[in-house]
């Protein structure tokens, strides 16, 4: 396949700390929800149609690009399209989230799931990424992603969203034999599904642990740090890699240990203490509370300017601290990466 030169490396440059001009800037979850584009997608094709029509992905994912000004695309896709490719029925509800009838609940539905071929069940999405690499042309980089283990056992236990993922928890602390052997074969699949889209095109993965910040900092050593390091060794050498563990400030050390490229943090933290708590060996990414996108726009691009001023330029990215909101008008969302794009490395 024939790769375009990136003419903006600037995210690339950020997580190998380099230099850049001016942090780059992208937003996550910003394929989807609050475009009108999208939208009316969804009027036609069910989600996981969506997901599993590369033309439709490749789209999808290049709206923001087009339409916002970001500084790197990252696939439409879905953390669930893994525990799918593990043999579980994933549905998602409209309005509700998604919904695992079966879930995981003892040793034998276990045994009925399986370590997937992932060209096989998810060579969809390595088809969206190379035709996003393609359509892209060199525009800006690429970021594939996967749920971290974690997060994907508190979905496949508890079968559906929830606050607290009692169930997910239960599962861990009452059969923890059980649970390792479950988030050891989610690591597995990972891992190729991983290595599958760096081939296929992705720059970057990220690795979302939505759930992290539900555990004990020990609980999640041993439930999630323990398999994402798996994962960021694993992909050395492949692709960059960024963690992004909601709520788990706490281990941030241990993220920055694992050698991966970045670290995402929400906005429950400060710049400066995550900084103190990640050492200088990797770039921080956030840290945006997306309730602030419902900000008048003057107000968002001041925010914007103090938070960049708080992280500094060097081994940043600007992002959210989570996922953008749905109801967010879409020049909110511009007038935040305009905000970005604008900071002078002189005002600093
Ligand atoms: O723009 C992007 O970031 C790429 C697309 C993407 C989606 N899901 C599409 C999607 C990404 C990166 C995800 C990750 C994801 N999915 C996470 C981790 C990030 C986070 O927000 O914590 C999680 C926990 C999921 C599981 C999931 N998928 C839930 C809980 C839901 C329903 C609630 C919601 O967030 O909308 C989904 C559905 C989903 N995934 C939608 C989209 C655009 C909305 C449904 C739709 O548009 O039909």
């Amino acid at each position: 396949m024939m790769i375009d030169a990136l003419k903006n490396d600037l995210l690339l440059r950020a997580l190998r700390g380099e230099t850049v001009e001016r942090p780059p800037v992208w937003m996550m979850r910003q394929a989807g929800r609050y475009l009108p584009d999208y939208i009316k997608l969804k009027e036609k094709y069910s989600f996981f149609e969506r997901c599993q029509n590369p033309r439709l992905a490749t789209e999808i994912t290049i709206q923001p690009v087009e339409q916002v000004g970001v500084d790197a695309a990252i696939i439409f896709s879905d953390i669930l399209v893994v525990p799918q490719a593990m043999g579980m029925e994933v549905q998602m509800i409209e309005g509700k989230g998604p919904l695992l009838p079966e879930p995981i609940q003892n040793k034998n539905d276990l045994q009925k799931l399986y370590l997937p071929d992932v060209n096989e069940k998810l060579g969809y999405v390595f088809e969206a990424l190379t035709l996003t690499k393609k359509t892209l042309a060199g525009r800006v980089p690429l970021i594939g992603f996967a749920g971290a283990p974690w997060t994907l056992l508190c979905y496949m236990v508890q079968g559906k969203g929830s606050k607290t993922f009692d169930e997910a928890k239960a599962f861990c602390f009452s059969q923890p034999a059980l649970a390792h052997q479950l988030l050891q074969m989610i690591t597995d699949t990972t891992i190729a599904y991983c290595k599958g889209q760096a081939r296929a095109g992705a720059d970057v993965v990220q690795v979302f642990d939505s759930w992290g910040g539900l555990l004990s900092p020990k609980d999640f050593e041993e439930f999630s740090m323990r398999y994402i390091r798996q994962i960021i060794d694993a992909l050395k050498g492949d692709c960059l890699t960024i963690i992004f563990a909601k709520g788990a400030w706490f281990a941030l050390e241990s993220m920055a240990g694992t050698g991966a490229n970045g670290a995402g943090i929400d906005w429950c933290i400060t710049p400066a203490l995550a900084r103190k708590f990640a050492g200088n060996d990797i770039t921080l990414q956030g840290n945006f509370d997306p309730s602030r996108l419902l900000s008048p726009i003057p107000e968002i691009k001041k925010a914007v300017r103090e938070m960049i001023d708080a992280f500094g330029t060097h081994r940043y990215i600007a992002n959210l601290g989570h996922g953008i909101l749905p109801n967010v008008p879409v020049e909110n969302a511009k007038a935040f990466v305009e905000a970005v794009k604008e900071y002078s490395l002189e005002t600093a």
